[in-house]
């Protein structure tokens, strides 16, 4: 059979880093092994019945059925500006300044080839979600890293990015509550965001994927919610988290209208708006009962408490997260992230993600997502304090 060559676009995708540790562990578990899997970012609870029950009534309805309207039906712009209203006083116009996405890694990759030529630059977290990459490079464009150190509170530090990189960049991305680093950024920190990129004509994408997720009664930051975000930038939002709804694909950008624009354009010639009952769905997420959020952001919280408890007791000394559902844990002397990570893994039968599969400022953690129930994270503390390391 003819073996047909993938063009230039596809060769530029960076390799997928996990893929050989989703391996290991499928090789693990295979053998009959009880594996703690915390590597991933997949959330592990259902979501909300009336969520699951609003989908299966739309799902009757013969409107439905046909093609949805191209850039989404307007009761899910209006719900969407409604719940920016809601949870962050943020004023939205539902028809100019919210595009809706099939979740929102297809608008982080997106994002690229609509704002960005070959050649051109982009700015990005390191370590970082690895989606933003993926767009880059399919627009042949370059990537600068942005490193989110510790003794900066896991932020970029703009002073000490070199300036031509700056004055080149097109395109920022950022993600607070940030994964991998689970570091989060405060209003003072998105308005110099603001006057870094308006002094350099850069457009900001904040991921705000965790947006939900802030422990000790603190409400994450919205980057909308500072003065002139949305002359500058956009902010995408998922329902996967805050609703766990990461099969349903659902998500929305809002904010510059003229992204919003061109997240619409390219969406036209990509797709037909996500099905309406999907929709509908939706709606009633981000508009109907919220209890099940607060208990979500509780389940996490308790879960955080009881892992860094446990694992400050073996002898690990690890950093409460203060939002998303990562912790992220400094390696002991002497490992590095990998090496580390194929320990646990091979020794304890606990997976983790090292911290260089995000970018070379994660070498020297590993990520562990609070993705297991509290005894199974206890366990795998007890398992991890088992091989004598600290
Ligand atoms: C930082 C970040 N952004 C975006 C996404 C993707 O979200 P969605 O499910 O909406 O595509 C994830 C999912 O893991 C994420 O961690």
């Amino acid at each position: 059979m003819q073996s047909f060559p993938v063009s230039d676009t596809l060769k530029r995708l960076p390799e997928q880093f996990f893929a050989k540790l989703v391996k290991k562990v499928q090789a693990l578990s295979s053998e009959g092994h009880d594996v703690i899997n915390l590597g991933q970012g997949n959330p592990d609870l259902p979501t909300p019945n009336h969520i699951v029950e609003e989908l299966k009534t739309a799902a009757d309805n013969p409107v439905y059925h046909k093609y949805s309207p191209f850039t989404g039906h307007a009761f899910l712009k209006e719900a969407v500006a409604t719940f920016y209203k809601r949870e962050y006083d943020v004023d939205i116009y539902p028809e100019s300044e919210v595009a809706i996405l099939f979740g929102a890694k297809t608008g982080l990759v997106e994002i690229s080839q609509c704002l960005l030529n070959a050649g051109d630059t982009a700015l990005l977290p390191d370590p970082g979600y690895p989606d933003y990459m993926s767009g880059i490079a399919m627009a042949n464009a370059n990537s600068v890293f942005m490193p989110l150190l510790e003794k900066n509170n896991f932020l970029p530090n703009y002073q000490q990015l070199n300036q031509a990189d700056l004055e080149a960049a097109k395109l920022l991305f950022l993600n607070y509550p940030n994964n991998p680093t689970a570091g989060v950024a405060n209003k003072e920190f998105f308005d110099e965001t603001i006057e870094v990129a308006k002094q350099n004509e850069i457009c900001v994408v904040h991921d705000f994927a965790y947006g939900a997720i802030g422990f000790d009664g603190k409400k994450p930051q919205s980057f909308m919610q500072s003065a002139g975000a949305k002359d500058i930038g956009v902010e995408m939002y998922t329902l996967s988290k805050t609703y766990n709804m990461a099969g349903w694909r659902v998500g929305f950008a809002v904010g510059n209208t003229s992204v919003i624009k061109s997240l619409n354009l390219i969406q036209d010639h990509l797709y037909v708006s996500l099905f309406g009952a999907v929709q509908q769905a939706a709606e009633k997420a981000l508009l109907g009962d919220q209890t099940a959020v607060d208990e979500l952001v509780a389940t996490y919280e308790s879960r955080r408490n009881v892992f860094v408890e446990k694992l400050q007791e073996i002898g690990w000394n690890v950093q409460a997260p203060r939002g998303t559902f990562f912790a992220w844990l400094p390696v002991p002397e002497g490992y590095t992230s990998e090496e580390f990570a194929d320990l646990l893994l091979e020794k304890a039968h606990v997976v983790v993600a090292p911290g260089n599969g995000f970018g070379e400022a994660g070498e020297g953690f590993v990520r562990a997502g609070l993705l297991a129930d509290e005894d199974r994270l206890a366990e795998a503390a007890a398992r991890i304090g088992k091989l004598g390391i600290f």
